[in-house]
This record gives structure tokens, sequence and C-alpha cells, in this order.
């Protein structure tokens, strides 16, 4: 059976941890935009890390919210399913992401907002898959350099489990494949 050699999850990155990246990354980010920062999240696995990552800043920040259909294998593509409302034109952008993994969805809402007329777009992402990028991408600011393992927790989810639990976790995506709730009572269950 696939999931045979399922040694269960694993903390790769604590609470604590995973804190101290926000205020590290807040204060660059805050560092490289004194008059202030547009945080475009990546719906839905970017928006605990944005929640932390903003209350680090020290420099005015907007929100807005964008999520793609994730993309399919197969056609290659994705598309936008939830734009920017409002014009972004002169404000500087970072793009906050929950993880870059082939590199397909930011290069693709990289492309997306290049003809926005913003003053600059930068990319801050919570994991860096580095090992599993297809497409060269430049990575500003990245809190976790993650291994080629699936992550959940911290807003990243698989089948939409997952995404509310304190630590960022790595886990056997066959097992999960198997039964998407398999790690549900050990992971959400009391410490
Ligand atoms: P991309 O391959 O860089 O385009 O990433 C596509 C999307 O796949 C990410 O935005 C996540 O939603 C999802 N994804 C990729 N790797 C993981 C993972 O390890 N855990 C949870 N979601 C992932
Ligand atoms: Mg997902």
């Amino acid at each position: 059976m696939s999931t045979r050699g399922d040694t269960g999850p694993q903390l790769l990155a604590s609470p604590e941890e995973l804190d101290r990246h926000a205020r590290e990354l807040g204060a660059a980010i805050s560092a490289d935009h004194p008059d202030g920062v547009t945080l475009v999240g990546v719906l839905k696995g970017s928006v605990v890390f944005l929640s932390d990552l903003a209350r680090h800043l020290t420099v005015p920040a907007r929100f807005e919210l964008v999520a793609v259909a994730p993309y399919d294998g197969a056609a290659g593509r994705t598309r936008v399913v939830k734009d920017l409302d409002r014009s972004v034109e002169g404000e500087h952008l970072v793009l906050v992401t929950g993880i870059v993994d082939t590199g397909l969805t930011a290069d693709f809402l990289l492309r997306h907002l290049a003809d926005r007329q913003a003053a600059s777009v930068r990319v801050c992402t919570l994991a860096d898959k580095r090992a599993r990028r297809i497409l060269p991408l430049a990575i500003d600011y990245a809190a976790i350099e993650a291994p080629d393992a699936f992550l959940l927790g911290y807003g990243l989810d698989y089948a939409g489990r997952y995404r509310n639990l304190r630590g960022l976790w790595t886990a056997d995506a066959a097992a999960l494949a198997d039964d998407p709730d398999r790690y549900v009572a050990q992971l959400h269950g009391p410490t």
C-alpha cells in the first residue's frame, strides 16, 4: 500500500519560528517600502501568513486579494477567479503567497499584474520549494526554504484541510491522497 512508509507529519516550523520569520520579513519589507506598500495576497493559502506579516510592518499597508483557479497540469494554464478590484497604479506591490512550488502560479500572477502601472512589484512567500521550480522566478522575501515534501498548516491545505494549524508541517502526500483526513485527529487534537 502506498501509505506503508508514512511516518506521520513532521513539524517544519513552530508557531514561534513562524512569528520570527513574519517579524523579520515585516522589517525587511518595511525598510524597502518606506512610503507604504500594497500587499496582494493570493487566496487562500496566504491569508494566515499575510495576517501575521502585515502586523509586523511598520509602514502603512493596504490589502488586496486575488484568487486563481489551480492550474490544470494537462492544459498547463490557470486563470484569475478573483481579480484586484481597484487600480493599483503608482503603488508598491508585494505579492504574498503561501507557497511557490513550480512557480507557475506566481509567474502567472506577476504577468497579470505587470500591466497595472504599479510603481514596483515584489514577491513574498511563506514557503519556497525551490527544488520543484519549473519557471525561474525572483523571490524577494521567503520565510521558509522548504524541502521537496508536501506542506500543511499556517494557511496551507490538503483538500481544504489543515489551514488553521499554528505550525507548518511536512506530510506524506500519498497518505493524504489515500485519506485527506488522515492527520486531522493527530494535528488538531490537544497537545
Ligand atoms: P505552483 O506550483 O508554484 O504554481 O503552486 C501552485 C499551488 O499549489 C500553490 O499555490 C499551492 O496552493 C499548491 N501547493 C503546492 N505545493 C503545496 C504544498 O506543499 N502544500 C500545500 N499546497 C501546495
Ligand atoms: Mg491548496
